[in-house]
């Protein structure tokens, strides 16, 4: 049987990976500053991860949500802990399309209605109210164009204000800095106007953290930037460090009953366990303190590169904006320099996302390359 071809390749094949590197079946070694699209939180096969999963194959995988599964409790006060997000729930599933659809249907069934405020530019994954909410109508089925959604300019508030006088408007859904779209941000002014409103009017407001979760922009949640308060919180990617697990966190305004929302691998052994040693290795390696460190080295080498328009972005999630398209240039850095980096729907942007273990080796190592092809 064929596969069904939806993605395009690069002919490389990684066999095996460690930090922030990866091996190729031919034995060459890459620089990975893309981090499997930010999913690489705590870096390749880490000692700490691999052990405790290891542990945890030899003893029970997985059981499905009909038994009770002590680990999901342990993974909620671990992530209350590293996180300060005290007065929240946890509802557990695998991916981050699945957390944003979740939490979608929570603001619906909350507050019976069914329109949504976006962003241009947003992207919140490929489900049936996730893809709806999401800025790109090439991969929305007409299926999926039937929910009610206004896409509006981020940190328009003209615009905001006047979305929200529509009383059928159930949520509000924001990425703090915008991963797919180009790394572009709410200002700390316009996400608390967001916030401020949706409190005033009973409108939901969902914080996708999908991506800029679980440390990478140096705090552990991106909103923690601008002071403000999300009733719903998502995320996904980095939680698991490669092993399929997501989540929401609700706050406890939401009341739960039995059959609300629900799933078969969700919160499963092996996706505690990981999304707990990931959070062990956050704090034991103090991963979020170099997240802001590495961001300020980044800028700094970044200054010296005269093709660079501007630095986007916060942290490890970070977008190098040239005044001209990258596709060449990421072929030549992973070809020639063997470096991966990411790619967004700006396509003048080229895209960070390393391992939030990343050092300043690594990082020079790139912006030697970045002159060699520019300079
Ligand atoms: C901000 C954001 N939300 C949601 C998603 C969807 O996550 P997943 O691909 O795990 O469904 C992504 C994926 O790139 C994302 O960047």
């Amino acid at each position: 049987m064929a596969l069904f071809e939806v993605y395009p390749l690069y002919d490389i094949e990684p066999v095996s990976a460690e930090g922030v590197y990866i091996t190729d079946a031919q034995g060459v070694s890459y620089l990975d500053l893309y981090g499997g699209h930010a999913v690489i939180s705590i870096g390749h096969s880490h000692p700490h991860y691999i052990k405790r999963l290891k542990h945890q194959l030899d003893n029970i995988g997985f059981y499905s949500n009909s038994v009770v599964n002590p680990l999901q409790e342990k993974l909620a006060l671990k992530l209350q802990s590293l996180s300060d997000c005290r007065d929240y729930k946890l509802f557990l599933c695998s991916t981050g399309a699945e957390a944003n659809e979740n939490a979608l249907k929570l603001a619906s069934f909350y507050t019976g209605k069914t329109k949504v405020i976006a962003f241009k530019n947003s992207f919140h994954g490929r489900t049936s109210a996730a893809v709806a909410v999401t800025d790109n109508s090439s991969i929305q089925a007409p299926i999926n164009k039937i929910q009610p959604v206004e896409f509006l300019d981020l940190n328009d508030a003209q615009s905001f204000l006047k979305a929200i006088e529509d009383k059928e408007v159930c949520a509000v859904i924001l990425e703090a800095v915008q991963g797919v779209g180009g790394l572009d941000q709410p200002t700390t002014e316009f996400y608390k106007l967001v916030s401020g409103k949706c409190r005033e009017k009973d409108i939901i407001l969902i914080a996708d953290e999908v991506q800029s979760g679980f440390g990478r922009t140096g705090l552990f949640f991106g909103f923690q930037h601008h002071g403000i308060k999300p009733d719903l919180i998502t995320i996904a990617k980095g939680m698991g460090n490669g092993f399929p697990v997501g989540g929401v966190l609700i706050h406890e305004q939401f009341e739960s009953r039995h059959g609300m929302l629900g799933t078969t691998f969700g919160g499963n052994h092996l996706a505690c366990t990981a999304s707990i040693s990931v959070l062990e290795v956050i704090e034991q390696e103090e991963l979020m303190k170099n997240a802001a460190e590495m961001e300020k080295f980044f800028r700094s080498l970044a200054s010296k590169i005269p093709q660079v328009i501007q630095v986007k972005g916060r942290g490890l999630m970070l977008g190098l904006e040239f005044d001209f398209e990258v596709a060449e240039l990421r072929k030549k850095l992973i070809f020639d320099h063997r470096i991966f980096t990411g790619s967004s729907k700006n396509k003048k942007v080229l895209r960070i996302l390393p391992a939030l273990t990343i050092g300043k080796k690594e990082i020079e190592r790139f912006f030697n390359a970045l002159k060699e092809e520019l300079i």
